[in-house]
């Protein structure tokens, strides 16, 4: 069998951390090309040490010349649509970081690009091929938690700015603070149990009370100085089912220590993950039970989601994390944003 042709765009953190370590446990199906950043020597080290014959700075050079099957993008959010765009246009299956971009419109040009090239595009959104996610998503199937009818979910640091005054806290780049950061994970998780209803509005708050008075991060990558993004966003979501569901995602809070939680009510169950434990509460004639499942360890970052994206290209299937629900889950957070600056709710 021909091994899969693959190259990554931008070999930061995530790019080399969670791309290229899992795409390179995959030997036997996928030759490690290229790696492109643009900073030379990020991509020249990166290209060194996953044994990658060449390595560039421009990812469209890139493109033209190593003939790739397979790319990642793991750059900044503002690169995803026009690098995912560029390699769909020259044939490659694309496997792009989260956020998808930073608007549901730049999210629905990404979905037809996919669709004009009849390549496979997954968004990186790693929580779902969690065991704890997927043992939850059967036990939605399975009508254990009844009708669904509210939701919680959010992710919540003490002190986790991620490069402050870099990228991650300039909007033109990142699109915004933790909610498009923390969020696009916990909302897209929530919404995939929930088996995505449509949402209806959404009213939120975002606060930046972080930006002055702790220290910068000149190192961080694509360093600006700037932070124009919120460190606490909080919301309602209303869906057209009836359902609703509350949010809260921070960068820094002062709060007793980190977690993360999903918490659905259903009016047979009630299913939640926090702080890595999964519950179970169940009404049985009258009685309630609780149980807490035993779950297998998650594999490394990235694994499981670069392992199955490599067998839907190679037996045609449709990756899991789809493209256009990432379209929905952009009008969220944008629509949570402009609720937050107009003080009040905004229908979707
Ligand atoms: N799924 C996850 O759990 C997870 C975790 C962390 C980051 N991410 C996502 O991965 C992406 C990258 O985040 P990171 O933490 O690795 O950031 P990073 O700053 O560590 O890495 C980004 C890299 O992209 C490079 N770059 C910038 N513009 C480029 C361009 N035009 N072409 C090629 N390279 C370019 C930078 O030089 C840098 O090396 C973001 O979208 C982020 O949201 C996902």
């Amino acid at each position: 069998m021909k091994k899969l042709r693959y190259g990554v765009i931008g070999a930061g953190g995530c790019g080399a951390g969670k791309h290229l370590s899992s795409y390179a446990k995959l030997a036997e199906k996928v030759e490690l090309v290229a790696v492109c950043d643009i900073r030379a020597e990020r991509a020249d080290q990166m290209a060194d040490a996953f044994n990658a014959e060449a390595s560039y700075t421009d990812y469209k050079e890139m493109l033209e010349a190593e003939n790739l099957d397979l790319v990642s993008v793991a750059t900044p959010n503002h690169v995803h649509a026009p690098a995912t765009i560029a390699a769909l246009q020259a044939g490659c299956h694309v496997h792009c970081e989260k956020p998808a971009s930073l608007t549901p419109e730049l999210v629905q040009q990404m979905v037809a690009a996919k669709e004009r090239s009849g390549k496979k595009l997954m968004i990186g959104l790693n929580n779902r091929f969690n065991n704890w996610a997927q043992l939850g998503k059967k036990l939605v199937e399975a009508g254990r938690l009844g009708e669904i009818y509210h939701a919680k979910c959010g992710w919540k640091r003490r002190r986790g700015i991620p490069g402050k005054g870099g990228w991650f806290t300039t909007r033109e780049q990142s699109g915004g603070g933790p909610l498009i950061d923390l969020g696009v994970h916990f909302i897209d998780v929530s919404n995939y149990l929930m088996g995505f209803p449509e949402p209806l509005a959404v009213s939120g708050q975002t606060y930046s009370k972080f930006a002055d008075g702790q220290p910068f991060n000149p190192r961080a990558s694509g360093y600006t100085g700037t932070y124009d993004v919120e460190d606490l966003a909080v919301g309602m979501l209303r869906y057209a089912n009836g359902c609703t569901m509350q949010l809260e995602f921070s960068w820094a809070s002062n709060i007793e220590e980190e977690y993360t939680f999903v918490e659905l009510y259903g009016d047979k169950g009630g299913l939640a993950y926090a702080r890595d434990k999964m519950t179970l509460i169940e009404d049985f004639q009258g009685s309630i039970l609780k149980s807490n499942p035993v779950l297998k360890p998650d594999e490394e970052w990235g694994n499981v989601e670069s392992r199955h994206f490599v067998e839907c290209i190679l037996e045609d299937k449709e990756p899991i994390a789809r493209p256009e629900e990432a379209v929905v889950i952009m009008k969220i957070i944008c629509a949570l944003y402009e609720s937050a600056k107009l003080g009040r709710e905004v229908l979707l």
